[in-house]
């Protein structure tokens, strides 16, 4: 066993696991990975809207066998979680996109390749033969838009994900103070924080600076130093509403999801669309500060969709009783977003693998210990109802 092994099987938690990426990166990566918008109230609400939440055990029935696997846009998944879409994950670890695809693939769950991901949509599909889906940034040029539809169509990709909750960039302050930009330029600041950071700096000084491949040349050069939200933001389409959702609908023979969603107006709006699943999201407290915390919107957007739509959330899963408390309030399966990526910028694969079988193994427990044996079968009646 390597000694990153040995550290990777030492982690028993999430948390241990977000330690170890901050040990490991330098802090503007760090922050940039880990922080919010402005006051990062929502990204606190977040996790304070699972952890309020209680569950009031059954007991005497029999959950010697636990059963965790759910149906996500209708195929059988091992675990009820997906890998969330993250951009510019590969600044935690050197290839975190395959890191984290083939991870998911290990554990029979999908994984989002994100529009700002430095594999390419087709590389990803060759190497990974693990159940894909790709997340669509709408960006301002429609000719963009449809090449990557097309090329994630004609890959083979199983899901189209398309964030809604990115009409700007979020103001995330970290980022501003820590001047992470895209182009990433080296300062002499970032350059002393590679140095104190030697394994995360010689493992970007192999892999190559990265760049966002599938929209190469589509993000414009001007405004150069704007942080990674500002720049994307930027070159998106803020004037996409609910009759190109159902052009897209229109477009895209496969799987078709809506991620960014918190009112239930606009689940209910989109369910009826057509769409196969509706994605509770706020972006992980990384878009509007003062947006209500996801578990908190959930139970409101499933009443809403009226079971016309799968339900996913994400924003604040750390813990294996997460995605209990969010089926309880009415998701089929929950994203993970950080708590994956910690275990990439602990130790690529293997950590991201590492965070899996922590989340697993917390979900199978609670289960036992909450007297449901069926992930599939839990619903709003183990939740303790004086707490929300
Ligand atoms: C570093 C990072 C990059 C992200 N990039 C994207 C992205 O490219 N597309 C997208 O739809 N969501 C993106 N997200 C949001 C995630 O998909 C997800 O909604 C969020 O991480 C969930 O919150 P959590 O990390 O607190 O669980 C990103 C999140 C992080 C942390």
């Amino acid at each position: 066993m390597s000694s990153l092994e040995r550290a990777l099987a030492r982690a028993v938690s999430v948390e241990d696991l977000r330690r170890m990426a901050r040990r490991r990166l330098p802090r503007l990566v760090f922050e940039f990975i880990d922080g919010g918008a402005e006051d990062e109230l929502t990204l606190a609400d977040n996790r304070a809207a699972f952890e309020r939440r209680r569950l009031v055990p059954r007991v005497l029935v029999d959950v010697s066998a636990p059963d965790p696997s759910a149906a996500i846009l209708g195929r059988a998944s091992a675990l009820p979680f997906v890998i969330a879409p993250m951009g510019s994950c590969t600044l935690a670890w050197p290839g975190a996109d395959l890191a984290l695809a083939r991870a998911a693939a290990a554990h029979g769950i999908p994984f989002a390749l994100s529009t700002m991901a430095t594999i390419g949509i087709e590389q990803l599909a060759e190497a990974v033969p693990g159940r894909l889906w790709f997340q669509l940034y709408v960006l301002r040029n429609p000719d963009a838009n449809a090449r990557l539809v097309a090329r994630a169509e004609a890959a083979g990709y199983e899901a189209l994900v398309v964030t809604v909750d990115l009409p700007a960039g979020g103001k995330r302050e970290r980022d501003l103070r820590n001047g992470i930009a895209i182009p990433l330029r080296l300062s002499g600041r970032h350059l002393i924080e590679g140095a104190t950071h030697p394994k995360w700096a010689l493992g970007m000084l192999r892999g190559g600076m990265p760049e966002f491949v599938n929209v190469r040349g589509l993000l414009g050069d001007e405004g150069a130093g704007l942080t990674i939200a500002a720049r994307v933001g930027q070159n998106l389409d803020a004037a996409f509403g609910f009759d190109d959702v159902a052009r897209l609908r229109e477009r895209w023979p496969r799987k078709l999801v809506v991620k960014g969603v918190l009112h239930a107006g606009d689940a209910a709006r989109i369910a009826s669309l057509g769409v196969d699943a509706v994605w509770v999201s706020n972006h992980g407290g990384r878009q509007l500060d003062g947006a209500v915390a996801a578990a908190d919107a959930l139970p409101r957007v499933a009443a809403a969709v009226q079971g016309r739509a799968e339900v996913l959330v994400d924003s604040g899963v750390r813990r294996g009783i997460d995605a209990l408390k969010a089926r309880a309030l009415g998701a089929s399966a929950v994203g993970l977003g950080r708590a994956v990526l910690y275990g990439a910028a602990a130790g690529g694969e293997a950590g991201v693998r590492r965070a899996l079988e922590i989340l697993a193994g917390e979900l199978t427990l609670a289960m036992k210990l909450a007297g449901t044996p069926r992930f599939e079968s839990v619903d709003a009646s183990i939740l303790d109802s004086s707490r929300g």
